[in-house]
């Protein structure tokens, strides 16, 4: 775990170290400097703004970027129009990279005001060769970018930065390394991801995470330990264990572990109060980790199972490895192994080929599950995928009408399975205030859902017994149980 950097003992006048971390801290102790120098000249500290644009696991890497920029002195603001941003891209979908472009065209007349104000750009999208290639081109003011295997060189990336005119580019394709105690900004103090896992094999063929993420990695069970001791010795009591397929963890380790035996490694953490984990493969899904889940305390009563389609046929195509029937029985052996789970998925709409039989079978699925709620995506297309050269891609019409169908009953089930809890007593974890009422607290049940009810700053990051008065479809309102 990452302990405070001595930067007393970093000699500037010597070579930078080869090994990690402390290259790093040696860096960060470079940028130091150029901090002091900043200050020295316009009599305040630079901020530095980081957007996050992706999933959980990015989420966690902008937790690290922030921990580090903090660390040399930047002050951190919500705000693009500031002295550093840095945007942590996804490309999971076509909209995605495009919110880029559109973002970065912003940027432009910010630094028009602000010519010393400094845009990088790291995460998945960068790792696409025509991306940086497109930024080069048409977004010189672009001071520096990389991607997700050497996000821990920040430091590094960001001294170079200071001191050249030029935009930084530097990219990998691959990594074996995985970089341990850097330091890290949480965004709660009460609750926090853990990175179990880097990468993904699965290769589903409509999906570009692996092209971006590169192979799977899974980090040692000691330092995955030491971290959530750490982390619950800091005041955290719910933790998130992250990974593209936490059930195939432990399998390219020296000595192998299975996510269940790494799951009741975490449960027996004193002072640890919640378990959660993101994502579960179906195929990878074992009966050893049902039966870790039935019997846990800590283990959360929620499992987010992506589907993708309900069509044997197209789970074929999409290279997902299960068909329509082996998921139905892994759903109805982990309600009869643990009744009071939330079941939660994701669906794509509109696959190459997906016919209406196809899409029927998808709907077929989301009646017999009866899923507490649904992400639903319409495909898109990847270039360098598989699927993305699959013949019979979808007219947009037929996919938007699929997409509404789906939705309509994804959102009427929700509700439904929502109300069978109201006028239970739950607990709750209070995350924080009320955005729109500041009389009321909001927080999350074991099964991920929110509720919110009267309360104050003194309640957050403490479990509560809450009364779920009223099920407002998506979220509950409560007040604290007699
Ligand atoms: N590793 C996770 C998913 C990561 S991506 C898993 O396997 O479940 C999150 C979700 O984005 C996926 O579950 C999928 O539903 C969706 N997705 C991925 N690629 C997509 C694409 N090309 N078009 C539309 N949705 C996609
Ligand atoms: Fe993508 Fe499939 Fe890997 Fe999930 S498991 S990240 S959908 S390739
Ligand atoms: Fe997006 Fe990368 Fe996550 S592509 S979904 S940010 S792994």
């Amino acid at each position: 775990m990452y302990q405070e950097i001595n930067f007393e003992k970093i000699d500037l006048h010597k070579k930078p170290p080869t090994e990690e971390p402390a290259r790093q801290y040696y860096f960060m102790a470079k940028c130091r400097q150029w901090v002091d120098a900043f200050e020295q000249k316009k009599g305040r500290l630079p901020g530095a703004c980081v957007v996050n644009m992706g999933c959980q696991m990015n989420a966690k890497d902008s937790e690290k970027l922030k921990g580090i920029l903090e660390t040399v002195g930047f002050v951190l603001q919500d705000s693009e129009d500031t002295d550093f941003v840095i945007y942590n891209t996804c490309t999971v979908r076509e909209n995605a990279n495009n919110k880029v472009y559109g973002r970065l065209g912003t940027l432009q007349s910010i630094k028009k005001k602000n010519p010393d104000m400094m845009i990088a750009l790291c995460g998945c999208m960068m790792q696409e060769p025509e991306v940086v290639a497109k930024i080069k081109q048409s977004y010189r003011h672009v001071d520096l970018i990389f991607g997700t295997h050497n996000l821990f060189k920040f430091a590094e990336l960001l001294a170079q930065c200071f001191a050249s005119k030029q935009m930084v580019i530097d990219v990998w394709e691959e990594t074996d390394q995985i970089v341990e105690e850097l330091p890290i900004d949480r965004k709660y103090a009460f609750k926090s991801g853990v990175n179990i896992m880097f990468g993904c094999n699965n290769f589903c063929s409509y999906c570009i995470v692996p092209y971006v993420r590169g192979r799977e990695r899974s980090r040692k069970p000691q330092d995955i330990l030491r971290e959530i001791e750490a982390l619950v010795a800091d005041g955290v009591v719910e933790i998130m264990l992250l990974g593209q397929n936490v059930n195939s963890y432990g399998k390219n380790l020296d000595v192998p572990v299975t996510f269940a035996r790494l799951l009741e490694e975490v449960e027996k953490i004193d002072g640890l109060e919640r378990i959660r984990f993101m994502t579960s493969h179906p195929k990878d899904l074992s009966d050893e980790l049902i039966a870790v889940m039935a019997k846990s305390k800590k283990i959360c009563r929620h499992l987010h199972l992506p589907l993708q389609s309900g069509s044997s046929r197209i789970l074929k195509k999409m290279n997902r490895h299960y068909d329509k029937e082996q998921y139905l029985s892994l759903v109805e052996r982990i309600r009869a192994a643990v009744p009071d789970i939330a079941i939660t998925t994701d669906i794509i709409v509109g696959f190459p080929g997906e016919t209406e039989e196809d899409f029927l079978e998808t709907m077929d699925v989301v009646e017999k599950v009866r899923y507490d709620s649904a992400f639903t995506f319409i495909y898109s297309k990847r270039t360098g995928t598989p699927a993305a050269d699959m013949e019979d891609q979808i007219p947009e019409d037929v996919i938007k009408d699929r997409f509404d169908r789906l939705l309509e009953r994804v959102q009427k089930i929700g509700t439904e399975k929502s109300k069978e809890i109201e006028r239970t007593v739950q607990e709750v974890l209070v995350e924080e205030i009320n955005a729109q009422d500041a009389s009321l607290v909001s927080g999350r049940l074991s099964n991920n859902s929110v509720v919110h009810f009267p309360g104050d700053a003194s309640m957050i990051g403490k479990l509560v017994r809450v009364s779920l008065t009223e099920c407002k479809g998506f979220y509950y309102l409560g007040e604290v149980a007699g």
